[in-house]
């Protein structure tokens, strides 16, 4: 009979070949970490199924030594404030939850991790839409005012570069968000903080679990918040293209495609299509599908997580954000 430490062998061999076929690289993999300023509900156990952890400040740093001890030395920060407002203003506060996670890292950690933050304002205002609300009625539904989110959205970016990040990851999908972001960037004086461009984020169901985590408890309709208006369609190829290009042409450092696995041929599309780093994020959803059917014993965990990652990088992903990065560090040293 086959031995159970013969089997993980196997495996683990079958693994590493699979990995260096595709050439996956430690430098390759981004972690999300959610840092959250209600220390009332921290979560630190988190990722169970689809709860994902949530850590508060006093814990920032071992977190962040964890996760680089396993070799990955890039993060991209999500903050969860106390409080919302109408005008999202806890996310340019100069003491806000994203600024102080960043300044203290870099303090302890330099250059060996590079830290992307998240510019949006759904984490801070009271809609939790990625845009500030202009009209809200029943019959039509909420509407985004474009403009008037923009310059929140570059001064928040510019708090966050001025604190120490390395890249500002634009996730708000408000059109003209990188070119605008880029001259408030240029004009502080922060040239060389680079832009994550979220060019193709698909309106989704998959962000539930992270709407769950990232949403304090004010927003209870997390599910229904329709942001269709601004993240891009499913079915529309040529749009992506145009919004990447656009993106491109407005200063755009890296672009990204969001969510991974229904969107592969598009991954492939913006390689085509751009010189650029292509970044893809294994979102939220796409993360507790695999561990719920896993824990029901439907699918084996280890194989999909991995094939995952296979299929995104043997797509054309530069690099990749995931929940399950720390997991695939873990299988890079087998
Ligand atoms: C919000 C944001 C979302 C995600 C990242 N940033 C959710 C949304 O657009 O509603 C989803 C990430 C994930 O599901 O892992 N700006
Ligand atoms: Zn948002």
């Amino acid at each position: 009979m086959e031995k159970e430490s013969d089997r993980g062998k196997e495996l683990d061999c079958y693994y590493t070949e699979l990995f260096k076929s595709i050439n996956l690289q430690k430098k390759d993999l981004i972690f999300p970490i959610f840092v959250s300023e209600n220390s009332a509900y921290p979560s630190p156990e988190g990722n169970a199924v689809s709860g994902l952890a949530k850590i508060v400040p006093k814990d920032v740093i071992q977190h962040v030594q964890n996760i680089i001890e396993k070799g990955i030395s890039s993060v991209i920060i999500f903050g969860i404030p106390k409080k919302r407002d109408l005008r999202a203003s806890s996310a340019l506060r100069d003491d806000g939850i994203v600024q102080n996670s960043t300044r203290e890292i870099k303090k302890e950690f330099g250059e060996m991790i590079n830290i992307i933050t998240d510019v949006c304002i759904c984490q801070y205002n009271l809609s939790g839409h990625c845009g500030l609300v202009e009209k809200s009625h029943s019959w039509e539904g909420d509407i985004i005012n474009n403009d008037s989110t923009l310059a929140l959205l570059s001064k928040i970016a510019t708090s966050h570069a001025d604190s120490g990040a390395d890249v500002v990851g634009l996730s708000s999908m408000m059109d003209g968000q990188v070119k605008c972001t880029r001259s408030a960037l240029d004009a502080s004086g922060f040239r060389n903080t680079k832009i994550l461009a979220y060019s193709a984020k698909h309106a989704s169901s998959l962000y539930s679990p992270f709407r769950k985590t990232a949403y304090n408890r004010s927003i209870t309709n997390h599910k229904d918040i329709d942001k269709s208006s601004y993240q891009v369609g499913y079915a529309n190829p040529r749009q992506i293209v145009r919004e990447i290009q656009a993106d491109i042409r407005e200063g755009a450092d890296m672009v990204m495609i969001k969510p991974s696995l229904a969107y592969l041929d598009l991954v492939l599309l913006a390689k085509e299509y751009s010189m650029l780093p292509v970044v893809v994020q294994n979102v939220s959803g796409e993360y507790a599908m695999i561990k719920a059917a896993a824990k029901r014993g439907w699918i084996d965990e280890e194989e999909w997580k991995i094939k995952c990652f296979v299929s995104m990088k043997r797509a054309g992903a530069d690099s990749i954000i995931s929940y399950f990065s720390t997991d695939i560090a873990d299988y890079l040293d087998l």
